[in-house]
């Protein structure tokens, strides 16, 4: 099976006034060689109008950390999908465990933005992954999977281009504590079982990165397992320094 090509997605989260985004992305590209990996950021929305300016048509993507299950109308505070396609936003971040956390999005609520993003031509990075309880107990594998297939459901693919999804062990997001690499391809080749099972013409050149914790000094032992494709990053991607060495680690 040829790999498809290394994806390296940066979930800034929280961080980063729009204005303090603009300086980095600008720094950011100026010290960028030419990639053989696709490179995006996931940004928080009030920054997407503005690194959409400077990213342009550039190497780096643009990406939403979240999108509305719903195309429009009486949803205060939602952000559609159409809004930012508008704004040249390739990506957007589905299921994220803190959104699944704090906000409480059910595999339904999941599966909806992502069918949401689909339609408006943007490729939703599906993130799913257990909790430290189910590791503990061994059902990490049955647990994940059990949420993949919920937060896939109804959701149709036209390319293996339109979807990304991101094995994010909740035990291991921003605690210093990296799944080995045997643990990611443990997870991310039971991930692509299901993606054979769902979407069998597509599913070999679906990206499915891991995420947690990943750093400079680990990211290439980690995406070079035969199903790890690349790796959605957190703190490691706040510092323009800390994405070069991730970039320069591949
Ligand atoms: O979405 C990326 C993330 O949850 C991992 O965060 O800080 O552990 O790289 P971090």
């Amino acid at each position: 099976m040829t790999k498809p090509q290394t994806f390296l997605a940066l979930n800034w989260k929280m961080n980063k006034t729009p204005s303090e985004s603009i300086k980095w992305a600008e720094e950011l590209l100026g010290q960028l060689d030419d990639l053989n990996i696709k490179l995006a950021i996931m940004a928080p929305s009030v920054s997407l109008a503005g690194l959409s300016g400077v990213l342009g048509d550039s190497q780096v993507g643009l990406g939403a950390q979240d999108i509305s299950q719903h195309a429009s109308g009486a949803y205060t505070g939602e952000v559609s999908a159409a809004m930012l396609k508008d704004l040249g936003v390739k990506y957007a971040v589905v299921g994220h465990s803190e959104r699944r956390e704090y906000h409480f999005e059910s595999d339904a609520v999941v599966a909806a933005k992502a069918v949401q993003a689909i339609k408006n031509g943007i490729v939703p990075i599906v993130c799913v992954g257990e909790k430290l309880p189910e590791r503990e107990k061994g059902e990490h594998v049955s647990y994940t999977l059990a949420q993949l297939r919920g937060s896939l459901a109804g959701v149709e693919l036209q390319s293996a281009d339109d979807l990304v999804v991101a094995y994010e062990p909740v035990w291991a997001i921003g605690t210093g504590k990296t799944a080995t690499a045997q643990d990611a391809e443990e997870l991310c080749a039971a991930i692509r079982g299901v993606l054979k099972e769902l979407y069998p013409q597509f599913a070999d050149q679906i990206v499915v990165q891991y995420g947690g914790s990943v750093k400079p000094d680990n990211i290439s032992e980690i995406c070079s397992q035969p199903n790890v494709n690349g790796a959605l990053v957190g703190g490691a991607s706040l510092l323009v320094n800390g994405v070069t060495g991730l970039v320069d680690g591949l």
